[in-house]
């Protein structure tokens, strides 16, 4: 039997249905806009330095070649931190915790070259968080790549920011697709632990919680842009023996339909945030069956809540418009 037929056996089929370049899943249950909240993009001194560069391209160039160079030169190699204070019913107000997430770092230039990786690591590290996670597609696999960043060196990077409660990862699709056996290696050697389908519980200020994490949804191609995944979200969460609360690492996430009550916070990447805002369009080339819904931010449903990271890398084009690469920190409890 091949490693394939056991993955097929041991786990379910993520249906998907091509578009542009993008996969998405299908047998999604459409809700009313009234169901859920957009959030918006975050604001930031590099969203306001763009207004100063495109007003100074404009003059020498048309509107377009200007965003262009806008999009690929300088938004993509920007940096941003976004904080949220979520207030989840299943997190105790008195259990106080900071996390820091780093998405879909897709280490490789043009944009996501050693020196920016190294920025990005010195910001991380001033934030001082409790407990840092890594949520996946760790390295560049678009045709543009210019600087090739080995496993070993962006993970011994990633190594560098530290936590008293210790960097946690899970896997993404892109290191499914081209390297997952690379990625691990890399993630092992450096004392990384990945999460996958799989639960820890933390102890943190007298309290305890959980950190949990499952595979990738899309983790293996099968054909005509339908792929295998590798997640487990009741095996996970069957790991799960009290009533301390949890957080669920997740890479797309567009499981979160499927996440119950119990589960105080998931944390997802892999949208960027639709990376390209262009106006009106934008949702169309989300990688999620949903659109806009989980593309970006933090999304309440049903008193269950989910922050979606727009990662710091780039995916298919080496372009980010509106939505800049970003460090998350969360703060849990009052
Ligand atoms: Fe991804």
């Amino acid at each position: 039997m091949t490693p394939r037929n056991n993955l097929h056996n041991q786990y379910r089929i993520n249906e998907t249905i091509s578009s542009p370049s993008l996969c998405y899943r299908r047998n999604v249950k459409p809700l009313k806009p009234q169901d859920f909240v957009l959030p918006k993009p975050p604001v930031s001194t590099a969203l306001t330095r763009r207004g100063l560069v495109l007003g100074g391209l404009g003059l020498i160039g048309t509107a377009g070649l200007a965003t262009a160079a806008y999009g690929v030169g300088i938004e993509a190699e920007g940096l941003v931190v976004t904080r949220y204070r979520p207030k989840p019913p299943e997190w105790p107000a008195d259990l106080r915790l900071s996390v820091t997430v780093i998405a879909d770092l897709h280490a490789g230039g043009p944009n996501m070259g050693l020196a920016h990786i190294r920025r990005i690591i010195a910001e991380a590290k001033t934030l001082k968080s409790d407990l840092v996670v890594l949520l996946g597609d760790f390295f560049a696999t678009h045709r543009f790549v210019t600087e090739r960043v080995p496993h070993d060196v962006w993970a011994g990077e990633l190594a560098q920011i530290e936590a008293p409660l210790g960097t946690w990862a899970i896997l993404g699709n892109h290191d499914w697709w081209y390297d997952i056996d690379g990625v691990r290696k890399a993630l092992a050697r450096v004392r990384i632990p990945v999460l996958e389908n799989d639960a820890v519980e933390i102890a943190h200020q007298g309290g305890r919680f959980w950190l949990a994490g499952i595979g990738d949804q899309i983790a293996i191609p099968v054909r005509n842009h339908r792929y295998l995944g590798v997640d487990d979200l009741p095996g996970t969460l069957a790991r799960i023996d009290n009533n301390n609360p949890v957080i669920l690492l997740v890479h797309e996430p567009d499981i979160f339909p499927n996440v119950p009550r119990r589960v105080a916070l998931t944390l997802a990447g892999h949208t960027h945030g639709g990376q390209v805002r262009l106006p009106l369009v934008w949702q169309r080339f989300v990688p999620s069956a949903y659109g806009a819904r989980y593309a970006y931010g933090h999304v309440i449903e049903d008193n269950r809540h989910m922050i979606v990271s727009a990662g710091l890398g780039t995916s298919i084009l080496p372009v980010r418009l509106g939505m800049p690469p970003e460090i998350v920190q969360v703060a849990l409890g009052a």
